[in-house]
């Protein structure tokens, strides 16, 4: 369909019709469409009538390919103008095929796997009839306390942004139109959700508009300089104005000063919490102020279709607003191709084929191993297939490692670890024993454990969180492993045996009780369909653990929030000559997370040579060139994230300790050294003044190169700028 027609589309809609097309409804209001082709359902308690849900726009969470074909088709039939739906789901990391979740993904520093992922899902969800992801999600996080760390792909917004385009890149390809395998995105909670107070979800947040620039828009911004064809809103406030209703956040700064143009959609009900946030009297308030602030679908509440009519009859709101929300849903039916073709990718028959491929799950396997940290190894790991192992713990033989957001993965059909011990190691060298559940412990489980444990020369014990201890909705306060797991732990060390831990979580956590009494830590976070196998490569040493972390892990909540990038103070704690009492620090913890950004250990070990610059002096047109040699210095193959980092010594805001400016990611044999060289230019070095200029200030800068971000190597250099 051409612009022309939709425009012509569009005028011959009714007033009614274009507001039922700012609606969003979950699929449960379709029901019933594959039986002879009628929408029934509507929640009579949610004032939704059949006219409403037959004009309406999308669809929330409906897939699987006869069914999105049955309701589309029962649609059409009924939708007087022909406007087919678009079908919106979270696929976040993965459809079927579970991926690692995004936390993990980033700590494997790997776009291109991190886009495959995205493709993949993008496939499987596109042949079930889903045309729109709510993926990615591009908050910065620094509080672990919040569930929905697990979302994100870390505290990083450089690291953020890159991983944002490559979700983009994956879900939507290069044409929408012409190429049905593939997803819109949405990116999404605009904006720094990921600033709860408190790390406690739906909470409030507030910062100023220059850290709300430099730290926590970066991302969004990379996703939609990507082409992400949609925004969702995010449920917090920021300066006292909810999201939903915030024109200068939506309307100004994301619409007019960035020119997004595409479909801005509300989250699940946040259209109608602005009445309790306290910014509108009713519904009719909340309506006015959400679309004033340019939201154009609004998600499972229903004050547009109810009050949008009055607002346009009595002058409050302009139809041309209404307008411009439906012409941007319907551009996106016609990039998505649905005026042509309204079934798009659904189809029964490759469905079968496509979901849950073999090629799929060698490719989630494949992530998940590069997702694995390892922090923690006094020479236990890797494992041979001679040792006798106790593998014990709740997630030992469990299948719930697929994390939140994976609504259509299968748990029993996931790759559980004992399995896949057994099949790797000698045969009858693997006994299994439970040993406690996630959050109970009993003397019969321990006996059990006990016995299985003396019998071997290593235990390998699979602790972590329930899946349910994460993502939307899951806060904790106390992030340690549940006291049934750190007893369980404390037990099995009075055995005297070596004891790996194998971690599956959705946070970085507290890791008292476990760093003291484990030989070595695998963190596995919730690794996906293929956690089993690809934890089992790790252990047994046929693949090099090579994930770094993306995260600090504290030291303990005290410390929240704990980031690498933060400032130095005025009373560093470090300095030389520094008073001993009046410095900025705890007087009973280390002011420096347990485990930094960046870090992770491997089987091999890497030496860094002093980076070498192309020069002292950075201008406009002559960047720096900054050279190190990296040596695999151990005995076995791997890989080294190999990062820079600057500091701005004097800015007219106080800079960062560090921040990354790049990474490489290399593979180097035993023994193998390899020169890795990064052009740092003057760009690279600008950021958001008191006034909101963006640029870069004359002087002295350091720049950093290593392992994570607190072993490195520094030089100086100075930028001019005459
Ligand atoms: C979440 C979003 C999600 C939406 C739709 C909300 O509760 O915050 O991330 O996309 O539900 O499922």
């Amino acid at each position: 369909m051409k612009d022309q027609q939709l425009t012509s589309l569009l005028n011959q809609m009714t007033l009614e019709e274009k507001i039922a097309q700012l609606q969003q409804l979950a699929a449960n209001f379709y029901e019933g469409a594959e039986e002879g082709g009628q929408i029934t359902g509507p929640m009579a308690s949610m004032g939704i009538t059949d006219h409403m849900i037959e004009n309406s726009g999308s669809v929330l969470g409906l897939s699987g390919a006869e069914q999105v074909i049955a309701v589309q088709e029962a649609h059409l039939r009924k939708n007087r103008l022909g406007i087919p739906l678009l079908m919106m789901a979270d696929i976040v990391h993965g459809f079927k095929t579970i991926f690692p979740v995004p936390l993990a993904i980033g700590c494997s520093w790997d776009m291109e796997r991190a886009e495959l992922s995205a493709e993949i899902a993008a496939k499987e969800a596109a042949v079930s009839g889903v045309h729109v992801t709510f993926a990615p999600m591009a908050d910065l996080v620094r509080d672990p306390r919040w569930g929905r760390v697990m979302e994100s792909t870390g505290e990083d917004p450089y690291l953020n942004g890159r991983f944002a385009r490559a979700f983009v890149r994956g879900f939507q390809g290069n044409d929408l139109t012409d190429d049905v395998s593939r997803l819109a995105a949405c990116v999404k909670h605009f904006a720094a959700y990921g600033l709860s107070e408190g790390g406690r979800d739906y909470n409030t947040v507030d910062l100023s508009e220059r850290q709300l620039r430099e730290y926590y828009l970066p991302a969004y911004r990379a996703a939609l300089d990507e082409g992400a064809e949609m925004v969702m809103t995010s449920f917090n406030t920021i300066d006292g104005i909810p999201i939903s209703g915030n024109v200068k956040l939506l309307r100004q700064l994301l619409r007019e000063e960035w020119g997004f143009d595409g479909v801005l959609i509300s989250d699940w009900g946040a259209v109608k919490e602005l009445i309790p946030h306290g910014v509108a009297e009713d519904e009719a308030e909340a309506a006015l102020k959400a679309i004033k602030a340019s939201v154009d679908i609004e998600m499972m509440t229903e004050c547009y279709v109810h009050q949008l009519p009055a607002l346009v009859a009595d002058g409050q709101v302009d139809e041309s607003i209404i307008d411009e929300a439906v012409l941007r849903i319907l551009k996106l039916k016609q990039r998505l191709g649905l005026f042509e073709n309204p079934l798009r990718g659904a189809d029964i028959e490759k469905e079968r084929e496509v979901i849950f491929c073999e090629a799929h799950r060698t490719a989630a396997r494949e992530l998940a191993v590069k997702s694995c940290v390892l922090l923690k190894n006094d020479q236990v790991l890797p494992l041979t297939t001679e040792q006798r192992i106790a593998l014990i713990g709740p997630f030992a033989n469990n299948g719930d490692i697929l994390g939140p957001w994976s609504w259509l993965g299968s748990t029993e059909e996931a790759s559980r670890l004992a399995p896949a011990l057994e099949a790797r190691a000698a045969a009858g060298k693997v006994t299994v024993a439970e040993g406690s559940g996630i959050e109970s412990f009993t003397e019969e489980q321990w006996l059990e454990a006990k016995a299985v444990a003396l019998e071997a020369d290593v235990i390998v014990l699979a602790l972590g969180e329930h899946s349910d201890m994460s993502g939307e909705a899951g806060s904790r306060s106390d992030i340690c492993l549940p006291e049934a797991q750190r007893e369980l732990l404390q037990r099995m060390k009075t055995l005297g045996k070596p004891i790996v831990v194998v971690l599956f979580n959705g946070r970085p956590l507290d890791l008292s009780g476990v760093i003291e009494n484990a030989d070595a830590i695998l963190e596995a976070w919730f690794p996906g369909s293929e956690g089993g196998a690809a934890i089992t490569s790790l252990l047994y040493g046929d693949e090099n653990p090579s994930g770094r972390l993306t995260m600090s892990f504290p030291v303990s909540v005290g410390q929240i929030p704990v980031y690498y990038n933060h400032f130095n103070t005025g009373r560093p704690l470090h300095a030389p000559g520094a008073d001993k009492r009046y410095v900025s620090q705890y007087l009973d913890i280390p002011n420096e997370p347990f485990l930094p950004f960046g870090f992770g250990l491997s089987y091999t070990t890497f030496s860094y040579s002093e980076p070498n610059l192309s020069g002292e002096i950075m201008t406009k047109d002559q960047p720096i060139k900054v050279t190190v040699t990296v040596t695999n210095t151990g005995n076995v193959q791997g890989e080294e994230v190999v990062q820079l980092y600057i500091r701005d010594i004097s800015g007219e805001v106080v800079r960062p300790m560090k921040e990354l400016k790049d990474f490489a990611k290399i593979s180097l044999s035993p023994g193998e050294c390899k020169e890795v060289s990064f052009t740092l230019t003057e760009a690279q070095l600008r950021y958001y003044h008191s006034d909101l200029s963006f640029s870069s200030d004359p002087g002295q800068f350091k720049l950093f190169v290593g392992p994570n971000s607190q072993e490195v190597k520094e030089r100086d250099f100075r930028l001019t700028l005459a």
